[in-house]
């Protein structure tokens, strides 16, 4: 039986897993474990290198999976397959240093703890190889969580962490699973409060490969906030879902005035272009926000999906409309003067609440 499962998911890694499972063979001389990659099947082949390193060294096992579905949900399948109580979750592009990991299992079986996490920030000034943007959200991000969390961690967005198997299983019913931040959806969504401790690292420089944190990953960090407060009332991707009508509702009326009052078209010709105009862009900021673990890339999956969107969003529009003026022109708030906003409000969420559901299933192919 193996003492430590090293779980590292991976995407277009390609040059890194022969580094990286060389370094692992080295620190990790003292201590019986195993490697489990997770890849998410990798348009650069990363699972062909993978494969080759397995078939030659026992301890390298892995997990092919076919969608892309993001880290969070590749560190929960590594660990759900491991065969040790001890996992430790590092990313595979060499930037974690594997040098702390027999230290961090020292401390976790000594010390009894739950969890000890590699912090890029415990010894202060340390984040020279972080640039000005992944400083700026690590220190944001920090800032939130831990206005937010009872827990003081000095990285709560760290990647590289060591948990105990048979706590994570018990937290995995009410992670939310979305995005990057899987060390701080652990320590939020846990019922009891997780004993740890911090370990400092040097943050290495990426050498290969490219980093997939990007600006649209605070939108993930952000609904996953949203979730933890309200996820039980609404679906998170519905409230991202509303969010984007909202900016939708914005981005009509401005194309709407541009070309009823600045160009003068008429009521009609303006409305049209200007519905076309907000769906299409809504189309578009949903691939990339509420529906990013699904996103749709190819070009043709992408015609498909707005094709089907516009038709979805029509339907929409119409038993919008059809309900607003059935409320409105019925007697039931006739007498206060609030037919209109009922109206509206009806209008607009019976017509979000089909847009979402339909959508969905239909331009995403999402199944449940
Ligand atoms: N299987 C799978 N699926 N692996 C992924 C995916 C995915 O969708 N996205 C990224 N990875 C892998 C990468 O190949 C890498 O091994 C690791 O996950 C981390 O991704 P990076 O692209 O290297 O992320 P980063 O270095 O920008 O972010 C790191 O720092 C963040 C804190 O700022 C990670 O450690 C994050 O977990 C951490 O929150
Ligand atoms: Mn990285």
């Amino acid at each position: 039986m193996k003492k430590l499962s090293v779980i590292i998911p991976t995407y277009n890694e390609v040059n890194n897993i022969e580094p990286i499972v060389k370094l692992l063979e080295l620190s990790l001389k003292s201590i019986n474990f195993e490697i489990i990659f997770v890849d998410d099947n990798s348009p650069d082949g990363t699972i062909n290198e993978i494969k080759k390193l397995s078939e030659v060294n026992k301890k390298v096992r892995y997990i092919l999976r076919f969608d892309k579905s993001g880290l969070s949900s590749a560190v929960t399948d590594g660990i759900l397959n491991a065969e040790s109580e001890i996992c430790v979750v590092m990313d595979g592009d060499l930037q974690h240093d594997e040098k702390i990991i027999p230290m961090m299992f020292k401390k976790i079986v000594d010390g009894k703890l739950d969890l000890v996490v590699g912090s890029r920030f415990k010894r202060k000034n340390d984040s020279n190889s972080l640039n000005a943007k992944r400083f700026f959200f690590s220190k944001f991000g920090n800032f939130i969580s831990n206005s937010l969390l009872i827990n003081k961690l000095t990285d709560p967005m760290s990647g590289f962490f060591m948990i105990r198997r048979n706590v994570f299983l018990t937290i995995i019913p009410r992670l939310s699973q979305i995005g990057f931040k899987i060390l701080l959806d652990l320590i939020i969504s846990s019922e009891k409060k997780l004993s740890f401790q911090e370990i400092e690292f040097k943050f290495r420089k990426r050498n290969s490969g490219d980093s997939k944190l990007n600006y649209l990953i605070f939108w993930d960090y952000f609904l996953m906030l949203i979730d933890k407060k309200f996820g039980k009332l609404v679906p998170v991707r519905f409230i991202s879902y509303c969010l984007i009508g909202l900016i939708g509702v914005l981005i009509h009326i401005f194309s709407f005035l541009i070309l009823f009052k600045v160009m003068q078209l008429n009521f009609f010709h303006s409305y049209l272009p200007a519905m076309l105009i907000t769906m299409t862009s809504n189309f578009f900021i949903n691939n990339a926000l509420t529906f990013r673990h699904v996103q749709l890339l190819k070009p043709k999956d992408v015609m498909r999906g707005l094709f089907l969107y516009y038709i979805i969003c029509s339907f929409g529009a119409f038993s919008n409309i059809m309900i607003a003026t059935n409320i409105y022109n019925s007697s039931i708030f006739s007498n206060l003067d609030l037919n209109w906003i009922v109206a509206t409000f009806s209008g607009l969420l019976v017509s979000s609440v089909w847009n979402y559901l339909v959508s969905s299933r239909m331009s995403w192919r999402i199944k449940k």
